[in-house]
């Protein structure tokens, strides 16, 4: 494949603590993947054509590591409930729609606009637990060019009548499908993805293990998420006092598993988490909504826990993951009051970083412009922010482009060496 150059003011966090910034500077990927940042064009590359961007940031993908695409239907609905309440007024009829294939695809395809158009080009997604409708999915998001891992979703108990499978047809459904897509698509793969532990019997969690290691698979679900969900795995399974050993049990940990929330982990899951290997999906704005609590983030940090962001639409009611940044910042301040000013809270740099390679990291070399990175690339025109750009800093410009989420600024979007 061609080189591909912008040129433009390259920003990125290959460490948590600091932006990297250049401005004015070129952006070279070959083969799909960075070759290097530069401030002058090297003779090599004389001859092909340069992006030029001009002053506009350039910034790494975003990665959305928890959504529920059939959910964006009603995303800013049902925010004065709590979690239990909200699905059963909200998701479950929601979701009960999707068998209907034309239905779905009218709310997919505005989904996967809607993350394209807020600069999202990786994202680990629910479905439903229709098959169909989760493969049609698939194929949308493959072609407005979405990184995504996908879930056939399974809840065979504790589901509404409407909504539920039996243990048998949750198994040879979510088989079926897996052999189906596994190898269908390039930017797009399948990924185990029992709801959360509540709506799965003991045999579903059984076989979804075998079916995520049979297969190589990422498992993708919820874990200790809520009081009144954690209070029915506690009482499904006396043997363990959290979310962590349960799914443990079942195989489902691995280094491959994304997992929402952990708003109220023990130490012992903590670290559970962190020896398998596990990447946590924070996602503020729904913690909030939905009133499950927070998060100590800090504390997962510390102790090496990988950590991304998620929007957890209709959780929260944004798919922007520049807002998500934003709001891991603002509840992470929270965290601080709480916890008497022991857990810091994050820094801006720290949150771009959750929110591009934290997440970034489970698809891969992605969410930097290190060499050897796929190129997952946003450009982000900030002359509508009103403030002279020249008078900012290239770090307090990437600032109020997290804090200010105007999707309306990202001009442009790249998705593993190509322009999506
Ligand atoms: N736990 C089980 N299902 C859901 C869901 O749809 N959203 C959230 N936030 N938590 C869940
Ligand atoms: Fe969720």
């Amino acid at each position: 494949m061609n080189p591909v150059i912008l040129h433009g003011t390259i920003v990125h966090t290959p460490t948590k603590e600091v932006f990297d910034c250049h401005p004015d500077s070129y952006l070279i990927s070959e083969d799909c993947k960075v070759t290097g940042i530069f401030q002058e064009l090297p003779e090599k590359y004389k001859n092909v054509p340069v992006l030029d961007y001009g002053n506009s940031l350039i910034l790494p993908g975003l990665c959305d590591m928890h959504v529920h695409a059939p959910q964006f239907v009603y995303r800013g609905l049902g925010i004065d409930l709590q979690l239990m309440e909200w699905l059963d007024r909200y998701a479950f009829p929601t979701e009960a729609r999707f068998a209907d294939l034309s239905y779905a695809r009218i709310y997919y395809e505005a989904f996967a606009d809607a993350l394209a158009k807020n600069g999202t080009t990786r994202a680990v997604i629910f479905g439903t637990l229709h098959a169909p409708a989760t493969e049609l999915l698939m194929e949308i998001l493959e072609k407005k060019k979405i990184g995504a891992y996908v879930g056939k979703i399974n809840m065979d108990t504790l589901s509404p009548d409407y909504l539920c499978e039996t243990p048998k047809q949750s198994l040879a459904d979510t088989r079926k499908w897996i052999e189906d897509t596994k190898d269908r698509f390039h930017l797009v793969k399948p990924a185990v993805t029992p709801r959360f532990i509540p709506t799965c019997s003991t045999s579903v969690l059984e076989g979804l293990g075998k079916l995520a290691q049979e297969f190589d698979l990422p498992v993708h679900s919820h874990i200790s998420e809520d009081l009144g969900e954690m209070s029915i795995v506690r009482d499904r399974y006396p043997q363990y006092d959290n979310d962590g050993d349960v799914y443990d049990h079942f195989g489902l940990l691995t280094s491959h598993t994304v997992m929402a929330h952990f708003i109220y982990p023990t130490r012992h899951e903590m670290e559970l988490i962190k020896e398998r290997g596990v990447t946590i999906a924070h996602c503020p704005q729904s913690n909030g909504n939905v009133a499950a609590g927070i998060p100590p983030i800090r504390q997962m940090l510390d102790l090496g826990v990988k950590v991304g962001l998620g929007s957890d639409i209709a959780g929260g009611y944004s798919v922007s993951i520049f807002r998500a940044m934003s709001e891991a910042v603002y509840l992470s301040k929270l965290q601080w009051l709480r916890s008497e000013k022991k857990d810091s809270f994050l820094s801006v740099p720290e949150s771009f970083y959750l929110g591009t390679k934290g997440g970034g990291q489970f698809f891969g070399k992605v969410g930097s412009f290190e060499t050897g990175y796929e190129l997952d690339a946003i450009v982000v025109d900030d002359r509508s922010l009103c403030v002279p750009a020249d008078r900012l800093s290239t770090e307090e410009r990437v600032e109020r482009v997290i804090h200010l989420a105007d999707d309306r600024n990202i001009i442009s979007r790249f998705v593993a060496g190509e322009q999506a």
